[in-house]
């Protein structure tokens, strides 16, 4: 694996999740894309009363790539997430990214001929674990199965 910052990208998630809109879990997870050029998007879980229109924090850093048009772009992926106290995310065991998201993730790598890195934290701490998208989702079914590169 090339060198990435993992550190940095762990920070920018934390950062993000400091806005997400989580009323009914009270869980808060934060997202950050590292882009080719070294610029990150970051994204955080966007819930709704309706709770099943919910949105989590890898849909929506990957959307506002995509609203970018940077969907291609994609290298890396940070994520943090924890039950907030006081509206602050606590706890240090790492969460990895929920299906959906691997699913939604895999349309940038694909798209950008990358094996995107994947770095999962908790919301405070220094550990983290490593992994690739391909580890976490094999066999997927992407765009290149629609003829789409
Ligand atoms: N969530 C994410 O944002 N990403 C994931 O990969 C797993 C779950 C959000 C959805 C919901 O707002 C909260 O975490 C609890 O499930």
């Amino acid at each position: 694996m090339t060198e990435i910052d993992a550190p940095r990208l762990i920070a920018a998630a934390r950062e993000a999740a400091r806005n997400a809109h989580a009323p009914y879990s009270n869980f808060a997870v934060g997202a950050a894309l590292l882009m080719t050029d070294g610029s990150i998007v970051t994204g955080c879980n966007f819930e709704n009363a309706s709770y099943g229109l919910s949105l989590c924090a890898e849909t929506v850093a990957t959307a506002r790539a995509n609203a970018e048009g940077r969907l291609r772009e994609v290298v890396a992926v940070g994520i943090i997430g924890g039950i907030m106290t006081d509206g602050v995310a606590q706890g240090s065991d790492p969460i990895r990214p929920c299906g959906r998201c691997r699913q939604v993730l895999n349309e940038a790598a694909q798209l950008g001929g990358r094996d995107l890195a994947v770095f999962c934290a908790g919301a405070e701490g220094d550990a983290y674990e490593t992994h690739r998208l391909s580890e976490l989702l094999p066999h997927a079914f992407g765009p290149g199965d629609l003829g789409i590169g």
